[in-house]
């Protein structure tokens, strides 16, 4: 299906003035609902943007600009010479998603400025105010005396009005794999985006970007001497230059995604809506689907990349994958070490991606994965050795075009080669775009492991499926692991820039025979659950086959879909627990989930079509349940709810509920993706 807009653009322009009628004190636009607002100010000369939500001041007036290279710094000196106003409505059908429909609504300013004296160059700001956010970026306009643009710094700084509850990681310029913290604003040092913080009176907001493209990523870092005040530090070159561009340009937006409640968050579009509509004419061969995969046993030490006696990727084991996939409606199998190359995998990383080892037959396996109607997903684990993927990239797509293979898990486990660049410097991301439009024209979809994180790229490019840049549950095999708590964070942080292959659902907790001491973190009820709060259209049963076998509870993840009509964030407090409720056509599923604490939650199901009955099937911690002690039991039950009832849940330490509900008489409801899902 064609994402096509279903409201025509709005474009109305309100005013053009006269540099007499320079803001003062401020330009301001406000949101559609009214609630959101930024503020353009020009402080002698300096230009300045405030923002508010509910007439609470949330960003105090902060500074905008750049420092170049070989050049006066852009940051002062400037007058207005144009202010614009529009609005936007339009109404989008993402190829998948967390609900079928898109509306994107918003009033827009574009202040043009310039500077009084020579060199008297242009400076565009484009501030926009959504009802769930807001956003600003930079453009710089072709003009005579600023061509090449070496940017040593962007100057965009958030100076918070209050000392926040902040969830955040430590700055990385080469990953987001690490646990959360939870600490005041005032304890905050440098840190990666997305950035969550909760305000004293308890508005959530975000900081993060949108629209990464031929830009360096932007992390945060506080600045001296000014309480809860951060600035932009892009990601450097080697030479210590953030950016290389030429005018006209354009930075990423740089967003601010607000909510009265922490679960408000999870309904944000802000991110793709500020990215251009789709560029992939034809997006049927982009497929969300749920896979398995040759994986988790290298990662316990069951087997490993590399050929040898207990290679992974035989062609056996291939089909036993196959089969098991085949015969439990996983529509999709990836496979891991299938290609020469492993034993180089930290030692300089020549992979090939185009010959198998020779105990894996990939026309076989592939054949075979065709008559029973498998998706094999294809692996192209890059180490970091950059130019040798560039070199190969374009055969290695064609190879799995051939093939039938739709979509291919990239990886960047290694430092990046050439030395000194960084996997979320400008270099990098012109990288991660160009394996982007390269696999669209090869009609191959991408999971893209250690990648730049997410800023919306998805609703330009949705073969940009879904991606890892956050700690998953590879670290529960080899690492002290993700703690209860890190599930309930990550949604409200990486989760709010784009979907996440957490590869959920290992029932067999601990792996003793494979390796000790190491185990998941969690219940099995809520393996079950983060498929439903955790969104990725490609989403993993992470497990080994023998695992599932004879597992009851293994039918929710045969059942639970990877696309939705419809979502709707039940309630959350971050760090501590969150209920996920989403739609697919008439059935309705719902994922809760819990830090260390147990705890009772009263779910109203109001959402629930109040014309209908549902069965709703539910698999819950059972009794005991522990995810230290007991991790295990999940009881399955079914009973029968309306809309004006509600679901009392009790879930354990670490524990979770994932549920099912449907509708008793189908009829009466929708087909898929017809009902609103704005
Ligand atoms: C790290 C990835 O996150 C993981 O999923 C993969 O198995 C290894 N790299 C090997 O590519
Ligand atoms: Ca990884």
């Amino acid at each position: 299906m064609h994402p096509r807009m279903t409201t025509a653009f709005a474009l109305l322009v309100f005013a053009r003035v006269s540099l007499a009628s320079a803001p003062e004190p401020g330009e301001r636009v406000s949101s559609p609902d009214g609630r959101v607002s930024i503020t353009f100010l020009l402080e002698n000369g300096a230009p300045r943007y405030a923002v508010a939500f509910s007439g609470l001041g949330i960003i105090r007036p902060s500074p905008l600009g750049f420092v170049l290279k070989d050049a006066p710094p852009m940051t002062s000196g400037f007058e207005v010479s144009e202010l614009k106003r529009e609005t936007g409505d339009e109404t989008w059908r993402p190829v998948w998603g967390i609900s079928s429909k898109v509306r994107n609504r918003y009033n827009q300013l574009t202040v043009r400025l310039r500077e009084t004296n020579a060199p008297a160059r242009e400076l565009v700001l484009v501030f926009r105010a959504c009802n769930d956010g807001a956003a600003f970026r930079y453009v710089l306009p072709a003009q005579s005396n600023l061509s090449d643009v070496a940017i040593l710094s962007e100057e965009t700084a958030f100076r918070l009005a209050e000392n926040c509850t902040a969830w955040w990681h430590p700055v990385n310029y080469d990953g987001d794999e690490d646990t959360y913290r939870t600490t005041p604003l005032d304890r905050m040092p440098a840190v990666n985006t997305p950035v969550t913080m909760k305000t004293p009176g308890g508005v959530h907001l975000s900081i993060h970007e949108a629209a990464l493209v031929d830009y360096a990523s932007m992390t945060l870092a506080p600045v001296d001497g000014d309480m809860h005040s951060f600035r932009c530090e892009l990601v450097p070159w080697p030479d210590g230059v953030k950016v290389k561009a030429s005018t006209p340009m354009k930075t990423p937006w740089r967003t601010i995604q607000l909510a009265d409640r922490a679960a408000g968050l999870l309904e944000s579009h802000l991110i793709e809506n500020l990215n251009e509509p789709c560029k992939i004419a034809d997006t049927s061969w982009i497929e969300p689907m749920k896979y398995m995969g040759i994986w988790w046993g290298m990662h316990i030490g069951k087997e490993t990349w590399a050929a040898g006696s207990n290679h992974g990727a035989t062609t056996e084991n291939a089909k036993q994958y196959i089969d098991f996939a085949a015969s439990n409606g996983i529509r999709g199998v990836l496979i891991e070490g299938w290609n020469t190359g492993w034993e180089s995998w930290f030692k300089g990383a020549s992979f090939s991606f185009t010959e198998s080892y020779p105990d894996f037959d990939l026309p076989a396996v592939a054949q075979y994965a065709r008559e029973k109607n498998v998706a094999l997903i294809g692996h192209h684990e890059t180490g970091g050795n950059i130019p040798a993927y560039e070199e190969q990239m374009d055969e290695a797509f064609a190879l799995y075009r051939r093939l039938g293979v739709r979509a291919v898990k990239t990886g960047y486990a290694g430092e990046i080669i050439p030395k000194g660049q960084h996997h979320h410097g400008q270099w990098m991301v012109n990288h991660y775009q160009r394996v982007t439009e390269r696999a669209a024209a090869y009609h191959i979809a991408l999971d893209v492991h250690e990648p730049v994180k997410p800023t919306g790229l998805c609703r330009t490019w949705p073969n940009l499926m879904t991606g890892e840049g956050v700690r998953g549950t590879e670290y529960e095999a080899w690492s002290d692991g993700n703690p209860p708590e890190h599930t309930t964070i990550i949604p409200f942080t990486r989760g709010l820039a784009g979907p996440i292959d957490y590869t959920p659902g290992i029932f067999a907790v601990t792996f003793p025979k494979y390796r000790e001491g190491r185990r998941v973190h969690t219940t099995v009820a809520k393996q079950l659950a983060l498929y439903v709060v955790i969104y990725s259209p490609l989403q993993m049963a992470a497990d080994l086959p023998e695992n599932y076998e004879g597992r009851p509870e293994f039918q929710f993840i045969r059942d639970v879909p990877v696309t939705w009509d419809e979502t709707r964030a039940l309630d959350a407090a971050i760090g501590d627990f969150a209920a996920v409720a989403r739609r697919r056509g008439n059935d309705w599923f719902i994922g809760a989930i819990t830090d260390e604490s147990a705890r009772k939650l009263n779910l109203p199901l109001s959402f629930l079509d109040p014309d209908q009955t549902y069965e709703a099937t539910l698999y819950t911690d059972g009794k005991d349940a522990d995810w230290e002690k007991n991790p295990t039991p999940v009881e399955i039950t079914t009973k029968t709810v309306r809309a004006g009832e509600s679901l009392n849940l009790s879930l354990a330490s670490s524990g979770g509920a994932a549920i099912r509900l449907r509708p008793v008489r189908a009829e009466a409801s929708p087909a898929p993706g017809d009902a609103t899902g704005e």
